[in-house]
């Protein structure tokens, strides 16, 4: 059978780390509220000249590398982000024409933290179609150009940075690597929960993100714990099988709470929220990359993805490395 298999990560960060205590000079915040609301230690932010693109490309060389790719063998990009380099043309079409590969099919998805998610099961079933037979899947944002750094409540929880995989379709044997199954979900009605306010049709201004936080934690771990279900019911397969769960990285009290409610145990889920607070679509591709690069997921385990974000939109995707 032909499945999408992952056969290369990478991930790229800007130089500039700032630390709780850096902002807690910006903003009236501590380290300690920080910490024990979010998990949150530091995050990466990116300076004059680092962009979403230049985060994806950096992010994207890596992957194929890894992957033993060249570029030119590329014939499907689809990049996640919600802060892209311009409102058009798509930033993926960017990152086309930096790493040289031409011709193929080249755009972006909006599905801000859930990105990510939409992207890969876009891509799986463009693969899955013949459309193309290797495909960049990146997730790229520089969220720091869209917080409001006056409000304690939303700029200290994000960071900026990127993840990239290189997909490609193969045949397989049943139990053989690749994605298993995805599942979206989105519902439009939250939208006031977490959106930015502005935009080219509305105010014609780039906008800030605003967020009514406990809100959206309360729907988080609900629908993240049904979309999980939905999935290893999909693939007949239980909580137990899944050798590490990679989330997408908003609040480590979200993610033990999800693993809680599955009954997972809180080692198999990569955390990564600590270092790189939340990097919206890029927080799985980059949590993956990290738990890829340090040993622990290996070929032949089952990675559970899973992400929630603004819309709201919702998504979760299990592999075999
Ligand atoms: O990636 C997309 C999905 N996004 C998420 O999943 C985010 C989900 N939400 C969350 O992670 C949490 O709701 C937050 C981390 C945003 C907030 O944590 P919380 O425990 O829900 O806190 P809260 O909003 O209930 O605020 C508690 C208190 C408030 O003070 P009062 O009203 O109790 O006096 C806030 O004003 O904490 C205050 N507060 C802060 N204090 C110090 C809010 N932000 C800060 C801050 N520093 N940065």
């Amino acid at each position: 059978m032909i499945r999408s298999v992952i056969t290369g990560t990478g991930s790229a960060l800007p130089a500039n780390c700032v630390s709780n205590a850096d902002l807690a000079e910006r903003v009236d915040t501590s380290d300690e509220w920080i910490v024990e609301r979010t998990g949150i230690r530091q995050r990466y932010i990116a300076a004059e000249g680092e962009t979403t693109s230049t985060l994806a490309i950096d992010a994207s060389r890596k992957a194929l590398a890894a992957a033993g790719v060249d570029a030119d063998e590329i014939g499907l990009i689809i990049l996640a982000t919600a802060t892209p380099d311009h409102t058009f043309p798509a930033t993926a079409t960017q990152v086309q024409a930096a790493l040289g590969c031409g011709g193929g099919v080249a755009f972006d998805v909006q599905a801000v933290c859930s990105g990510f998610l939409y992207a890969l099961a876009t891509a799986d079933s463009l693969l899955r179609t013949g459309m193309a037979k290797k495909a960049l899947v990146i997730g790229s944002e520089t969220f720091s150009r869209i917080l409001d750094w006056d409000d304690r409540t939303t700029c200290v929880l994000f960071g900026d940075g990127a993840g990239a995989i290189v997909l490609e379709a193969k045949d397989v044997a049943e139990d053989g690597p690749g994605i298993l199954a995805s599942r979206l979900h989105a519902e439009g009605a939250h939208k006031d929960m977490l959106y930015v306010d502005g935009g080219p049709s509305t105010t014609g201004t780039v906008g800030k993100l605003r967020m009514k936080g406990r809100e959206v934690f309360r729907h988080a771990v609900v629908n993240l714990a049904d979309v999980l279900r939905e999935v290893l019911e999909e693939t007949g397969m239980k909580a137990a099988d899944i050798d590490w769960v990679v989330p997408h990285q908003a609040n480590a009290r979200i993610l033990d709470a999800t693993a809680r409610k599955l009954d997972l145990p809180s080692e198999k889920v990569v955390v990564t929220v600590d270092r790189h607070a939340n990097t919206s679509a890029a927080s799985v591709p980059l949590a993956l990359d990290t738990a890829v690069q340090d040993g622990r997921i290996k070929q032949g385990d089952l990675v559970m993805f899973e992400a929630m974000g603004g819309g709201f939109t919702w998504g979760a995707s299990l592999a075999r490395m």
